[in-house]
C-alpha cells in the first residue's frame, strides 16, 4: 500500500488508521474526506524531532495551512508544539478560533489587503512575512495607528529552480512572490524596511516551491538565504537572527514516487545552515520551517460511490463517481497523479485500466486517466489515496456542490471535524 497506515481487513475492505473506509462511506456518506490522526501526530513530532536533535530545538516548525485549514488541525499541530503560516484572513481567523497563539502564527501574503494586516496587528501575529514595498508602507502606517512595533520578515525570491510544476513554483525570478536576490532588490528593501519605525525586521523568508523530491534545491537555497544575510551583515551593520526556509518536501502520490523523506530534507538543510554559518563566522539563526503537504498529505483519503460505469469500446472505460473536481481540482489544475482503490474490493487485483469521471458539468473533471483499479461496479466506494493537502483546501461550490465532510480517524474510531455543507448553506448568502 501506498502509506503505511492503509491496511486490508478480513472482508477486503481498505482500513485507514484501523478504521473500515466501507463502514465510513456507509455512516457519514459520500464523497467523504478521511484523515489519519495518528499519522498526522507521527509528522509534526518527525519535523520536531530532527531540530532537536540537529539544531538543538532552535526553530518553529509552523504548519502551512493552506495544506488544509480547519479548526481541529490547528488544535492537533498546537498540541503537537507547532506553529501555523496562515495566508488569508480567513485562515487566520480559522487558527486564531481554534486557539491557536497568535505569537506561533506567520502571515503571508503577496497582496495582503489592509483588513489582513489589520487583524494580524490587532491579533498580534509573531511574524508578518511582507512581500513588497507599498506593502511595509502599509503594514508601518497600520502598525503605527494601533500603537505596535510589528515583527517583519522580507520574502526572498533566491533564485532556485526546484523541479516541480511551474504552477506551484516559486522561487525563481520571475515569480510575483517577494523580493529578487540577483537584481539588488532584495538588499534595498533590507534597507527599506530597517527605516520605518514600527517594522521589527526580524529576518529573511523563502520559499522554492512544492511537491519537490530532492534534498539539494533546499540546502542550496540555504546557503544562498545565508550569504544574503551575511552580505546585509556587511553592507548595512544589520544581522538578522531568524531564517524561514518555507516548505515543499514531496510526498508519495503514486507506486512509482519516490520522494526523500522529509526528515532528510530537513537534515540536509540544516546541515547547510551550519556549514555555512561556520564558513562564513555568521551566528546560527533561529530557523523556521512551514511544512503543508508532508505532514497532511499522505494521511488522508477522499471516498467516492460509484455511480456508473461507461465502456467506450477501444477507447476508455470512464468510472463515474459523486465527486470530482469541485472536491479536488488538482487533476484539472495540474494533471496531478492518484492511486485509487475500490475499498469494497481492496484485496483483489488490480486488473483495469480506467478514466475516473466526477460529477461536475466538464469534460476536465477527472480524478485521473489511464488509473489501474479493480473493476468497478454502481454502487461499489472507490477511495483516492494521499488526499490528505490541497483537497479540502481547494474545494469550490463549482454547480452549487455542496462541499464534502472532513472526518478524523484515530485508532479505529471516526469523529465529523468539518460538517457536509447543506443545501441550506449554499443559498446562505443569497439575497
Ligand atoms: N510556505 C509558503 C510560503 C508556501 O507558499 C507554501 C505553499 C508552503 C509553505 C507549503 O508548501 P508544502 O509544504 O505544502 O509544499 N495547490 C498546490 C500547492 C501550492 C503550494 C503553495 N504554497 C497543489 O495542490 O499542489
Amino acid at each position: 500500500m501506498l502509506t503505511p497506515n492503509l491496511t486490508i481487513n478480513a472482508a477486503g475492505h481498505l482500513c485507514i488508521g484501523g478504521a473500515d473506509t466501507v463502514a465510513l462511506a456507509k455512516t457519514h456518506g459520500t464523497p467523504l474526506y478521511v484523515m489519519d490522526e495518528n499519522m498526522i501526530r507521527e509528522n509534526c513530532r518527525g519535523f520536531e524531532r530532527v531540530i532537536s536533535e540537529e539544531y538543538g530545538g532552535r526553530g518553529l516548525i509552523c504548519f502551512a495551512s493552506k495544506a488544509l485549514s480547519c479548526k481541529e488541525l490547528y488544535r492537533i499541530v498546537d498540541s503537537e508544539g507547532l506553529g501555523a503560516d496562515v495566508v488569508s484572513g480567513g485562515e487566520l481567523y480559522t487558527a486564531l478560533k481554534a486557539g491557536m497563539p497568535a505569537e506561533k502564527i506567520v502571515m503571508h501574503g503577496n497582496s495582503k489587503p489592509n483588513a489582513e494586516l489589520q487583524m494580524a496587528v490587532t491579533h498580534g501575529v509573531g511574524r508578518i512575512v511582507c512581500d513588497n514595498l507599498p506593502e511595509l508602507d502599509r503594514l508601518n502606517r497600520i502598525a503605527e495607528a494601533s500603537g505596535k512595533t510589528v515583527n517583519i520578515m522580507l520574502r526572498i525570491k533566491p533564485g532556485i529552480d526546484a523541479h516541480t510544476h511551474d504552477f506551484v513554483k516559486t522561487g525563481q525570478i520571475d515569480s510575483k512572490f517577494g523580493f529578487a536576490l540577483e537584481t539588488g532588490e532584495a538588499l534595498a528593501a533590507v534597507k527599506a524596511a530597517s527605516l520605518y519605525p514600527n517594522l521589527n525586521l526580524v529576518g529573511l523568508h523563502c520559499h522554492i516551491g512544492s511537491q519537490i523530491l530532492e534534498t539539494e534545491p533546499f540546502a542550496e537555497a540555504a546557503r544562498v538565504m545565508l550569504g544574503l544575510m551575511n552580505d546585509i551583515r556587511t553592507e548595512i551593520g544589520v544581522t538578522l537572527p531568524e531564517l524561514n526556509l518555507g516548505g515543499g518536501p514531496g510526498i508519495r502520490y503514486t507506486e512509482e514516487d519516490d520522494p526523500k523523506p522529509f526528515s532528510e530534507i530537513v537534515r540536509a538543510i540544516l546541515n547547510a545552515v551550519k556549514e555555512t554559518c561556520a564558513a562564513l563566522s555568521f551566528p546560527e539563526p533561529f530557523v523556521l520551517f512551514e511544512p503543508g503537504r508532508s505532514i497532511v498529505g499522505g494521511a488522508g483519503l477522499t471516498l467516492y460511490t460509484v455511480m456508473a460505469r461507461k465502456q467506450i469500446p477501444d477507447i476508455r472505460t470512464y468510472v463515474l463517481v459523486d465527486g470530482g473536481m469541485c472536491d479536488n481540482p488538482r487533476y484539472a489544475l495540474y494533471h496531478s497523479r492518484y492511486e485509487a482503490v475500490i475499498a469494497n474490493k481492496a484485496g483483489e487485483p488490480r486488473s483495469e485500466r480506467v478514466t475516473i469521471g466526477g460529477k461536475c458539468c466538464e469534460s476536465g473533471d477527472l480524478v485521473g486517466e489511464d488509473m489501474p483499479l479493480q473493476p468497478a461496479a454502481e454502487d461499489d466506494i472507490l477511495a483516492v489515496l494521499a488526499t490528505g493537502a490541497y483537497n479540502y483546501s481547494m474545494a469550490s461550490n463549482y454547480n452549487r456542490n455542496p462541499r464534502a465532510e472532513l472526518v478524523m480517524v484515530r485508532d479505529g474510531a471516526a469523529r465529523t471535524v468539518v460538517k457536509r455543507e447543506t443545501y441550506e448553506d449554499i443559498v446562505r448568502n443569497d439575497i
